[in-house]
Formats: C-alpha cells, sequence, structure tokens
C-alpha cells in the first residue's frame, strides 16, 4: 500500500491511474478504523481498480465542546488495518493540504438547507457545512470516479447525495450498510468511549429501533405513538434520547399518509458518548 501525505504526493499515484484508464474509489474517513470502515474498502474494491482511503479528523465539522481534541487517532493500526483490507492508497493530508488559508479563512461550502438542519443538524448546526466541505475538498483532490460512505451516518449520506447533484460531479456516490456488534451496536469509533455497563446499554438501542421499525411496518400503527414507547423504553436504560423520528427514506421529511419507504433515526447519549443509528422501515 503506498501513502500519500500531500497533493504532490497523491496526484504522482492517482495521474498515472487515470493515464491507464483505471477506476478509482474512495473511501473517506476520520481513521480509528474499525471492521465497520474495512467493510467500505471492501465494497469499493468491488466499484473499482484502485482503493483510496483518506484520513483526516475534520476540524470544520466538529463544533465547539464537541470531542475534536479526544478523537481517537491511531495512524499506525490504521495503516496496517488499511494494507491488509487490500487499499491501494492511504492518503492522510496534513491541516495545509486540506485547508490552505485554515479551516476558518478558507472557501466553505453550506450543505442543502432543510436537510442539513433537522435531525443531526439541528443539534449540531454547522456540523454538515464542515462535512461537505472536506468531502468536496477530497472529491477535488481524489477525483474519484465512486466514493463509499456508511448508512450508519444516513443523514450524511443524503447529504452527500445532495452535494454530488447540486455541484454536478461525476462521482457513482455507493452506500453501504451498517456493520454491528455481535450484540447489534453499530460499529463506531465513539463506541471507545463506552466502558463496560455504558456498552450493554448502548446494544439497547438497536434492540428498541428494531422492535419499534417492526412494529411501524404493521399497517395503522399510529408513527407518533410509536416514537414516544421507543423513547420512553431508551430513557429507561440510561440512554437520554436527543432526537428519535420516523423520516422519509428519500429526503428525511416527515411522513404523510400513503409513503412507504421510511426510516427510522435516533441519537442517544450514552453518559457522555452521543450515539447515532438508523434503520429501514419497509
Ligand atoms: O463519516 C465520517 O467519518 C466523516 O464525516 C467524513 C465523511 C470522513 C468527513 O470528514
Amino acid at each position: 500500500m503506498e501513502l500519500a501525505e500531500n497533493r504532490g504526493q497523491l496526484w504522482s499515484f492517482t495521474r498515472p491511474w487515470k493515464k491507464k484508464g483505471l477506476k478509482s474509489a474512495l473511501v473517506p474517513t476520520m481513521g480509528n478504523l474499525h471492521d465497520g470502515h474495512l467493510a467500505l474498502v471492501k465494497a469499493a474494491r468491488e466499484h473499482a481498480d484502485r482503493v483510496v482511503t483518506s484520513i483526516y479528523v475534520n476540524p470544520a465539522q466538529f463544533g465547539e465542546g464537541e470531542d475534536f481534541d479526544s478523537y481517537p487517532r491511531t495512524l499506525e493500526s490504521d495503516l496496517r488495518k488499511l494494507e491488509t483490507a487490500g487499499c491501494d492508497l492511504a492518503f492522510v493530508p496534513d491541516n495545509k493540504t486540506m485547508y490552505p488559508w485554515g479551516p476558518e479563512n478558507g472557501v466553505r461550502l453550506l450543505a442543502a438547507r432543510g436537510l442539513s438542519t433537522i435531525l443531526e443538524g439541528a443539534s449540531r448546526p454547522g456540523h454538515f457545512d464542515g462535512v461537505v466541505t472536506v468531502v468536496a475538498r477530497l472529491f477535488n483532490l481524489v477525483c474519484p470516479d465512486v466514493a463509499v460512505f456508511g448508512e450508519k451516518d444516513y443523514q450524511q449520506l443524503l447529504v452527500i447525495r445532495r452535494l454530488v447533484e447540486d455541484l454536478g460531479y461525476r462521482i457513482k456516490i455507493v452506500p453501504l450498510s451498517t456493520v454491528r456488534e455481535s450484540g447489534g451496536l453499530a460499529m463506531s469509533s465513539r463506541n471507545n468511549y463506552l466502558d463496560t455497563t455504558q456498552r450493554k446499554a448502548a446494544g439497547q438501542l438497536n434492540r428498541i429501533l428494531q422492535d419499534t421499525a417492526d412494529r411501524a411496518a404493521v399497517a395503522d400503527t399510529k408513527l407518533d405513538l410509536l416514537e414516544h414507547q421507543a423513547t420512553v423504553k431508551l430513557e429507561a436504560q440510561q440512554l437520554r434520547v436527543d432526537y428519535l423520528a420516523f423520516r422519509r427514506a428519500s429526503d428525511l421529511e416527515i411522513p404523510k399518509a400513503g409513503d412507504r419507504a421510511l426510516r427510522l433515526l435516533a441519537a442517544v447519549w450514552c453518559g457522555q458518548t452521543r450515539l447515532i443509528d438508523n434503520l429501514p422501515v419497509n
């Protein structure tokens, strides 16, 4: 596996690929890689001849008081994992490569309003603006044919699809189902913050969401009642609910009668750790 830390190094690998007509896929990450990330790399392999994984903890998507400083940085073990997973090139840019004028002074994008200001966006104002800014920068540097994103961050996936559509990127966005631990907890770097008791409680998040999604699939069930019941169950497990909502899967609008494809999305606090998860409702 090759390593690039700046634009020149990156292009010294990607230019020859383009010349040879090879297709490349990008897997953007913030490092601290787990099996969920490695599944993205494997999926990327199926869609392209070469796979680039970026590792960059993006300051622009963290709000004040969030965990930017303490976010786990585990580069050496990340690189070993990527090599084993069959990644061709790890792109580990420095701040100057990503934000030549600094994250505050450079050009910043605004994610699509509406989609980016509800749910996660309501709790973390500006978060998706930071995400689309860094993802656009990565797209412009790497120029991939394909980019792979996990459904664990379902709202992020939709926000990025809109970025691609609105700015006319010729990049195919490939979504991948959430990879879960054996108890159902969605894999996330932030799970590392949980102690043993919290991890057990956090495992209930998926169980309660799954049960709620299953019940919603039955005709004539009142969604707001199910949301309320699920909230009560989660709070009983010491999981403080930030939001829990059924939304239309295509655009996260509040479902109307007759909408078929829904998504159940939730964010909870488990101690000081914020966890998110979501499930399809069919
Ligand atoms: O999902 C993530 O890890 C980040 O939001 C991303 C897409 C790498 C942008 O920093």
